[in-house]
């Protein structure tokens, strides 16, 4: 199972991403999480990402090309793999259908989940991940037991750089004019299986379960 989670900041794609691996067996591939490793090792990559991350400005098209390329080509995705947050331009989607064509494979089923904007605040300046393990909360929906600490390994909880709200609105008008031109393109390839992402978190992933198997 080849499968894209499409969608907003904050919109529910890490938290979803997550089931589908215990249902499916097959790797997320979030090519947030890349980057946001990549600043914490500070390899050159993650220097120059930073500067955008920050500010809510999408990395070049040439570098996140480059992670998703090479990551497709590790065999633990042989089996099929769940890409969070790629293709997030119409040259990434370009470039995906390229690298997936000389690997003799395509994609199943790309999930375009979508809630309220004010909702996408709400989840985003609430959300706080653990510091060891990454695991992600939120202070109201998905609170820790202790606060501030993780629940599976103890880890201190903290707040992405990205997620203050002048950052996150810039991310929301980004999002609206680099990434939602992909519901059409998708659309046009009979690909899209659109899902309402307000809901439990069980229940959304019900409808995208009944919406790839059904
Ligand atoms: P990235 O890490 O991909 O961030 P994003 O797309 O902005 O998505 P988020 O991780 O913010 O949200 P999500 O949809 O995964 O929501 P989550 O499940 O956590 O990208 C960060 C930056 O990296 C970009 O700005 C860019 O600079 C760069 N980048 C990454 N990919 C790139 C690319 N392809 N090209 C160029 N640049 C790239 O949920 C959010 C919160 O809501 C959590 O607290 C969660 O607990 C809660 N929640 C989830 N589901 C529910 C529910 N059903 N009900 C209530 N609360 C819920
Ligand atoms: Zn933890």
């Amino acid at each position: 199972m080849n499968l894209i989670l499409l969608g907003p900041p904050g919109v529910g794609k890490g938290t979803q991403a997550k089931l589908l691996i215990e249902k499916f067996g097959i790797p997320q591939i979030s090519t947030g999480d890349i980057l946001r490793a990549a600043v914490k090792e500070q390899t050159p990559m993650g220097v120059e990402a930073k500067r955008y991350m920050d500010s809510g400005a999408l990395v070049p098209d040439s570098v996140v090309i480059g992670i998703v390329e090479e990551r497709l080509a590790q065999a633990d995705c042989a089996p099929g793999f769940i890409l969070d947050g790629f293709p997030r331009t119409v040259a990434q989607a370009d470039a995906l259908k390229g690298v997936l064509a000389g690997l003799k494979r395509g994609i199943d089923h790309v999930i375009s989940l979508s809630v309220d904007s004010q909702e996408l605040l709400t989840r985003l300046t609430g959300r706080r991940a653990c510091a060891k393990c990454g695991a992600v909360y939120h202070v109201k929906f998905a609170p820790a037991k202790l606060e501030g600490i993780c629940d599976a390994c103890g880890g201190a909880l903290f707040q992405r750089e990205d997620d203050k709200e002048e950052t996150i609105m810039k991310r929301l008008t980004v999002y609206e004019e680099q990434t939602a031109p992909l519901i059409s393109y998708y659309r046009d390839a009979s690909l899209l299986r659109s899902v309402n992402g307000l809901g439990t978190v069980d229940g959304v992933q019900a409808e995208i379960l009944a919406q790839i198997q059904g």
